[in-house]
């Protein structure tokens, strides 16, 4: 890897690792089987141990593959769709999608970042990489505004400030579509520059769940999902058992969810 990633973008590293351990274990929640080739590219490979992001992994795996879930059930209604995958890192979603013929699918990450993206993956049609900051004005300008379309964004939202998540949502989200994103509660926000990972990377959050709301509020909030809950139902034993007892805590269940707007 000759690409240099600075702060938030070296997240996307963070996220892959995490794929790769679901993969590799015995029950996965995600099993994306893509990660680990990914990751063995990668040249300074992130160590979850070291930055302390081993324990978020079910959470994590959790949070893809209820996006993935969401995606399919979407292309299977509508398979002319154009899907956005907003801050996509190097993340395999169209390869584990595999989506069909009449589907046009945006990966759209900054530039550091799409370009070690192509790097790792063999070009293919109907995919189209976008080498963009989501929160330039005119970022999106050229993409089909015909279609039903599926903005995902996961992972995204949270590095953005106010200003940029409206920036982001307001250019990706056309009237007719559906967008798929996490985000997470106020202290979480405060807290996570805190974590030994943000440090090392200097990045940190800088919105949350009430951003996304004014963001999107010309649509319509079809679904919100903790990912808390969501992740206890998903694990099980000693793990399982401990993220429940967290969601007892008041406040716990809101720290990242996940929300459906459709416009
Ligand atoms: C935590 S990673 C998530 C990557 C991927 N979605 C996944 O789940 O594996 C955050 C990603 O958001 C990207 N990102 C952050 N700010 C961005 C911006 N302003 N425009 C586009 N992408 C951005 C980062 O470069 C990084 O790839």
């Amino acid at each position: 890897m000759t690409v240099q990633l600075l702060r938030e973008q070296q997240t996307m590293l963070w996220t892959l690792a995490m794929h790769a351990r679901d993969a590799a274990s015995a029950q996965p929640i995600l099993g994306d089987r893509f990660a680990a080739d990914l990751l063995a590219r990668v040249d300074d490979q992130p160590s979850l141990g070291v930055l302390a992001l081993d324990g978020n992994t079910p959470l994590i795996c959790t949070r893809a593959r209820l996006i993935d879930d969401a995606a399919r059930a979407f292309l299977a209604r509508h398979d002319e769709a154009v899907v956005l995958h907003l801050g996509c890192g190097l993340d395999s979603r169209v390869l584990r999608l595999d989506p069909g013929p009449g589907v046009q699918w945006f990966d759209v990450d900054q530039e550091p970042v799409i370009e070690l993206r192509r790097q790792f993956y063999d070009d293919r049609e109907n995919v189209t990489t976008i080498a963009a900051s989501v929160t330039e004005p005119g970022w999106s300008a050229g993409i089909p505004d015909d279609r039903p379309r599926l903005v995902l964004a996961e992972g995204l939202l949270m590095y953005l400030d106010p200003e940029g998540v409206r920036t982001a949502v307001r250019g990706a989200l056309e009237p007719g579509g559906t967008l798929v994103a996490d985000t997470t509660a106020p202290w979480v926000t405060s807290i996570a520059a805190w974590q030994p990972a943000m440090r090392s990377a200097g990045t940190g959050f800088r919105s949350s769940t009430a951003d996304l709301d004014v963001a999107a509020s010309s649509g319509t909030l079809a679904d919100r999902v903790s990912l808390v809950d969501a992740t206890a139902t998903r694990t099980r034993g000693l793990t399982s058992t401990g993220i429940r007892l967290f969601g007892l805590v008041p406040g716990a269940r809101d720290a990242m969810v996940l929300s459906t707007y459709e416009t």
